[in-house]
């Protein structure tokens, strides 16, 4: 039998507010992306290393699509949870809303996935992590759409691979018609 630990998904899931200053803004007095995303990379360490009880690495960020500009003054509010452990790995899911308190409005940013690793400090090598223990549909639901959600990276990522080694440049070249860019000439 195994003698790997096991928690639960509350005991690590997380909130963190924050208040968006003036300093925030970019030049359209829209809150920097980049605010947002070292946020989001924050609580993600938060929520794995409290799963984990130990130190842990951003492997990957799966795509961040904003879908409402966050304004100076909004009140924002991540939310993240341990969605699927592997091996070493542990999906972090983060849920980003904002909040006018004048205009009592509140509007979802974000949502995104965070693959964090578990590493040793010393050997600087992955090491494994405790279990999940799944208490409702709703954390069987995540687990297991994280579960498929590492295969299709790891899929991606092997298929990239496969295409930057097999690239044939003039024919790729030739297929650049239609495509916003011009060849430079000398
Ligand atoms: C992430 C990292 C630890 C992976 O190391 P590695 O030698 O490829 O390790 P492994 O192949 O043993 O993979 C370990 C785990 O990471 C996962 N993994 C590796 N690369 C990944 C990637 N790009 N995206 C998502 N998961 C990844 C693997 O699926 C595996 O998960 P599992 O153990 O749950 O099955 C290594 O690439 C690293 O240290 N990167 C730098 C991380 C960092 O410094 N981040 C902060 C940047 S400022």
């Amino acid at each position: 039998m195994s003698d790997r630990e096991y928690r639960t998904v509350k005991s690590s899931q997380t909130v963190l507010k924050e208040l968006m200053v003036p300093s925030y803004a970019n030049f359209g007095g829209k809150v920097h992306g980049g605010v947002i995303l070292s946020l989001m990379d924050k609580i993600a360490y938060t929520c794995a290393a409290s799963h984990v009880k130990g130190y842990c690495v951003t492997a990957s960020v799966d795509s961040v699509n904003f879908l409402n500009p966050v304004e100076v003054g909004e009140l924002l509010t991540l939310s993240a949870s341990v969605n699927y452990v592997g091996n070493s790995s542990l999906e972090i899911g983060i849920k980003v809303i904002s909040e006018d308190f004048r205009l009592g409005i509140v509007k979802h940013t974000n949502t995104s996935y965070f693959t964090m690793v578990a590493m040793d400090e010393e050997s600087r090598k992955p090491v494994p992590v405790p279990g999940l223990i799944l208490e409702d549909e709703r954390e069987i639901k995540r687990f297991i759409e994280g579960k498929i959600r590492k295969q299709l990276k790891s899929e991606h990522r092997s298929e990239m691979k496969k295409i930057r080694g097999n690239l044939d440049l003039i024919r790729e070249i030739n297929a650049l018609d239609g495509e916003n860019c011009r060849l430079y000439q000398s």
